[in-house]
């Protein structure tokens, strides 16, 4: 082997690896993601923007519905066009992956692959040149995420799900409920605070359950008092309505910082259905907890999710669900058709024809937007604290969402930060507001 160093004249800086990073599905890749790019930054790679530059392109999947791995297909081919023109490794990771990631692999040519619990082995498998790791990396719930660049930002707290839902897959892809140490989370928040965050989101797929995997770990509701003293802005996502306790609601209540949002994803109000499902409560449940909640913190705005088309969901079933959303008001709904998930008891079962679900799905968006309506309606002439995230858009207006989670436009160019906005106009998805200046 030869010493000898490149002569001075031929010496060429090395070209700085670039990363490009495509996250599909839920908060939770979100948070993910930005590991993903931590990881990458620790063996050279910056992140770009975009994929002509791009020595790497990280796509992180999901697996929830049919659409976001559809999405998927489409982007590989696309991928697959521009690897024929210059060389360009591909590395996917994520919920898809754990179900069908040597699937992927084989007929996609993916150079590295790895599942949600063990994205911090992609530096590993990039550094081998190729390979899988599907593994539940035990070290990820104490992996102590830097700050992320951005004043409102995401705290996974709980990784992981044990319910079982009939027609949800995310208990596969993410395995079982594991709650990360307290003292990671403080480390974490204070972290994300120092750098100028003001509002942080506490994750997990169902967060009140936090906790109760690990003896005398605090209750999910003293997590949200401790956060609550950090952050001018606290909240939280997603909630089983089953775990959703008055302890909870004390919290929020005693703690002016925690946002009033509840997010209660009901998915269906048929007791049936919901049986069916195995949610594990009832419609009059849910309406009692959603009223419990809106009595003792008042303004909180109750978002939720539904499905369309459950399997054995009956038009009378289909009905219930209508009245339960009457019977609520919800402030904002995310409506699904449902998708069936191969492996789920629910996948098994024979799917209702797309016709069927598609005309529920267009009713019930239909329902669900006169009530959001009708709930930002009653905003008008309120004053809300709205959080500006993005940069100047330069054309005389930002954009913005209060602390009950709505959207609001704000018709003046300001810069990132908190605003008191008077509310003046109200349509189903948005509020539109004017700022109100100190005097
Ligand atoms: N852990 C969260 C849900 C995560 S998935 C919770 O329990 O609230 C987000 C939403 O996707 C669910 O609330 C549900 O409404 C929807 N969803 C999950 N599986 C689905 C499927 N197979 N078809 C259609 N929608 C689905
Ligand atoms: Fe899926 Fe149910 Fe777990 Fe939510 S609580 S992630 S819907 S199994
Ligand atoms: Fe989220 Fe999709 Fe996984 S919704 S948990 S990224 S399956």
């Amino acid at each position: 082997m030869s010493d000898v160093l490149a002569p001075l004249d031929v010496f060429q800086p090395p070209k700085p690896l670039r990363a490009k990073l495509i996250t599909l599905g839920c908060q939770m890749n979100v948070y993910d993601s930005h590991i993903l790019a931590t990881e990458l930054a620790r063996i050279g790679y910056r992140e770009t923007d975009q994929y002509d530059d791009a020595d790497l392109v990280v796509v992180n999947t999901c697996a929830v519905r049919e659409k976001p791995a559809e999405k998927l297909r489409s982007l590989l081919g696309l991928l697959n066009q521009q690897r024929k023109k210059r060389p360009m490794k591909i590395a996917l990771a994520g919920c898809l992956m754990q179900l069908q990631g040597s699937e992927f692999q084989e007929k996609f040519h993916i150079d590295y692959v790895t599942g949600p619990g063990s994205i911090t082995e992609l530096p590993k498998l990039i550094q081998a040149g190729q390979g899988t790791s599907l593994e539940f990396i035990d070290s990820l719930a104490d992996y102590v995420a830097p700050p992320q660049m951005s004043l409102a930002a995401h705290l996974t707290i709980i990784r992981g799900c044990d319910h079982a839902c009939t027609y949800c897959i995310v208990p596969r892809t993410r395995g079982p409920q594991v709650s990360r140490p307290p003292e990671k989370i403080l480390e974490e928040a204070y972290a994300l605070r120092k750098a100028g965050v003001l509002e942080v989101t506490l994750l997990g797929q169902n967060v009140n359950a936090y906790g109760k995997d690990v003896p005398g770990y605090p209750s999910f509701a003293q997590v949200l008092r401790q956060i609550g003293k950090i952050f001018p802005r606290v909240r939280f996502l997603t909630n089983h309505p089953k775990d959703f306790t008055a302890e909870v609601i004390q919290a929020i209540a005693e703690t002016p910082t925690v946002c009033r949002h509840l997010h209660l994803p009901v998915q269906s109000g048929s007791d049936q259905v919901l049986k069916d499902m195995n949610r594990e409560y009832t419609a009059q449940q849910f309406i009692h907890a959603a009223q419990l909640a809106r009595k003792a913190l008042p303004g909180c705005s109750v978002t939720t999710d539904l499905i369309a088309g459950f399997p054995t969901e009956t038009e009378e079933d289909f009905q219930a669900t209508l009245a339960l959303v009457d019977q609520v008001g919800f402030d904002a709904s995310f409506t699904f058709i449902y998708s069936p998930r191969p492996g789920t008891p629910a996948g098994a079962l024979p799917d209702l024809p797309q016709e069927v679900k598609t005309e529920r799905l267009m009713r019930l968006i239909d329902q669900c937007k006169a009530w959001s309506l009708k709930r930002n309606q009653a905003r008008v002439g309120q004053v809300l604290e709205v959080l500006v995230t993005d940069e100047r858009k330069g054309d005389g207006t930002s954009q913005g969402y209060c602390r009950e989670n709505i959207p609001v436009v704000v018709g003046e160019d300001l810069d990132p930060g908190i605003y008191q906005v008077q509310i003046g106009r109200a349509a189903p998805q948005l509020l539109f507001g004017a700022v109100l200046h100190d005097l």
